[in-house]
């Protein structure tokens, strides 16, 4: 599905611009990544898209934004709600800018994402697998689903139990199709993340469309019989 923040894959090997040029289009790939992600948190992606629109009109790069004033931040989200998501993204800027005075100071690892303000596991695997090709997991709501189904698990993929090894499962997974070791700097982990994120809000929804589904035959739920699949995020 497109999407304004899904752009074409730029490979850093072949790029045919300067390093300068490089590391700015990292950035403002990564920069639209994060804010997008933070937007759809809780938030439906056909009422992202125009704010994720004016936002980008508004402040174009990190840098813009880590200048902003934070009124004008707090205006341009109004009627996305959760107004404390918009302030971490603009002091997660001014601390990122701070902190790394170069053409991209958004970092690539998404060990050293975690920690800015608004940045938890979810949105560093995101900025660090979709913006700059790292084999790194994401683990929503929807990614859990796909994943208890698919195995045939009875766990709540909301204990913390059982969501410390979904996380563990994500990352073999997203390791493996991305020909790990050896990977990173493709757009295999970011395309494997968000067609799993999508198949969760499109078709293995709370209640699913099976017949839809891309992966029905591999799905150890599928197999074991649909009147059990609405049961299958909770212990029995
Ligand atoms: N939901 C949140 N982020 C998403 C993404 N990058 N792709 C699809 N669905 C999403």
């Amino acid at each position: 599905r497109e999407m304004p923040w899904r752009k074409k894959w730029i490979d850093p090997q072949t790029f045919p611009g300067s390093e300068e040029e490089l590391q700015n289009t990292l950035a403002k790939r990564a920069y639209e990544v994060w804010v997008s992600e933070i937007m759809l948190q809780q938030t439906r992606i056909s009422t992202v898209i125009p704010y994720f629109q004016a936002w980008m009109d508004k402040w174009p790069t990190v840098q813009d934004l880590s200048k902003a004033n934070h009124d004008e931040v707090l205006s341009v989200w109004k009627g996305l709600g959760y107004y404390s998501r918009a302030t971490r993204l603009h002091q997660g800027a001014a601390r990122m800018v701070f902190e790394n005075d170069r053409n991209c100071p958004i970092p690539s690892d998404a060990e050293a994402l975690q920690g800015f303000p608004g940045i938890g596991k979810y949105t560093a695997g995101a900025i660090s697998s979709i913006a700059f090709g790292m084999a790194e997991p994401v683990l929503d709501g929807n990614v859990i689903r796909v994943l208890i189904r698919q195995l045939g698990l009875y766990v709540d993929g909301k204990d913390k139990k059982s969501s410390d090894v979904l996380w563990k499962v994500a990352d073999r997974l997203v390791k493996h199709v991305s020909g790990y070791p050896g990977s990173g700097n493709s757009d295999v982990p970011g395309k494997w993340n968000q067609a799993l994120m999508e198949l969760g809000s499109t078709i293995c929804t709370p209640r699913p469309k099976c017949e839809e589904c891309p992966i029905r035959k591999t799905c150890r739920s599928y197999a074991e019989g649909e009147a059990l699949l609405e049961k299958r995020t909770v212990l029995p």
